[in-house]
């Protein structure tokens, strides 16, 4: 667990690292940006060989965590009288299940929606500056997070992420016997900057593209975009 859990940490940095162009003010610009992004992401080899150790690493990681809870729950089927959270564990440390089903049921509704069109349904697409006509996976974001319910799951999700990763960050280096005093502090202080930052930053995202980015509907209509887009028709709330 604590190799497929360290692993998925680096995706999100790299996964996050690629969303942030969605932050470009300027619709055209972000999605030339961003666009190339996703076409690097989904033709480039050595991506794609990592894409499938994600998958990968998301299946056993989740499969590895339901056995781990459910023999948890075996040895220990009564909870005990007195349960401090301050003295045994963490509140996040004894709720790892439902913190990790939330966000496996996050990561299905996500992938679901953005991987899933992405790779099988056909949108509208855009010219890339080098020639390339790709699928306009930006407007698909833009879109999605302009439906106000679907931009507050996002924010709310990354509340259970952030536990998750709260508790899972540090575990997973006392799991690989990485415990010397001095690392122990400096792997427990980057554990609680990672699990907020990473968090907070997905979530500004959808915030920002709700409350400062036109609508796909408004941003296929403006001339420059026009000069770019093929499909014209998207649906719009
Ligand atoms: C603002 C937040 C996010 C946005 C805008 C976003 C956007 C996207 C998009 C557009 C894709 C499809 C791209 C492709 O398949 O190449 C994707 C794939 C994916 N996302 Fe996200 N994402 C966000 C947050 C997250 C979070 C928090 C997680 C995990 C907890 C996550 C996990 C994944 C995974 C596992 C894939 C499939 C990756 C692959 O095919 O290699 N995403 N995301």
């Amino acid at each position: 667990m604590a190799l497929t859990g360290l692993f998925l940490c680096t995706f999100l940095v790299g996964h996050l690292a690629g969303n942030l162009q969605l932050l470009i003010s300027d619709p055209t610009h972000a999605a030339e940006s961003f666009n190339a992004y996703a076409q690097f992401m989904t033709t480039n080899p050595l991506v794609k060989v990592l894409s499938y150790v994600t998958y990968f690493s998301i299946l056993f990681h989740a499969i590895d965590g339901i056995m781990l809870v459910m023999a948890n729950r075996a040895a220990r089927p009564q909870r005990y009288a007195h349960e401090k959270a301050s003295t045994s564990s963490v509140w996040a440390s004894r709720n790892m299940g439902i913190l990790g089903t939330a966000m496996l049921a996050f990561i299905i509704i996500h992938m679901s929606d953005f991987w899933f069109e992405m790779h099988f349904e056909m949108k509208p697409t855009f010219k890339l500056d080098n020639g390339d006509e790709v699928k306009d996976l930006y407007l698909e974001v833009v879109e999605a997070f302009h439906s106000f319910p679907y931009m507050l799951l996002y924010v709310l999700c990354m509340i259970p992420i952030g536990f998750h990763l709260y508790h899972g960050f540090q575990s997973a280096f006392r799991t690989l016997g990485l415990v010397h005093e001095n690392l122990t502090l400096l792997v427990k202080r980057v554990g609680v900057i990672f699990s907020i930052v990473v968090p907070m930053a997905f979530a500004i995202i959808p915030l920002y593209v709700y409350h400062f980015i036109p609508s796909a509907e408004e941003i296929q209509k403006s001339e420059s975009y026009k000069a770019k887009s093929t499909l014209i028709e998207v649906e719009n709330d």
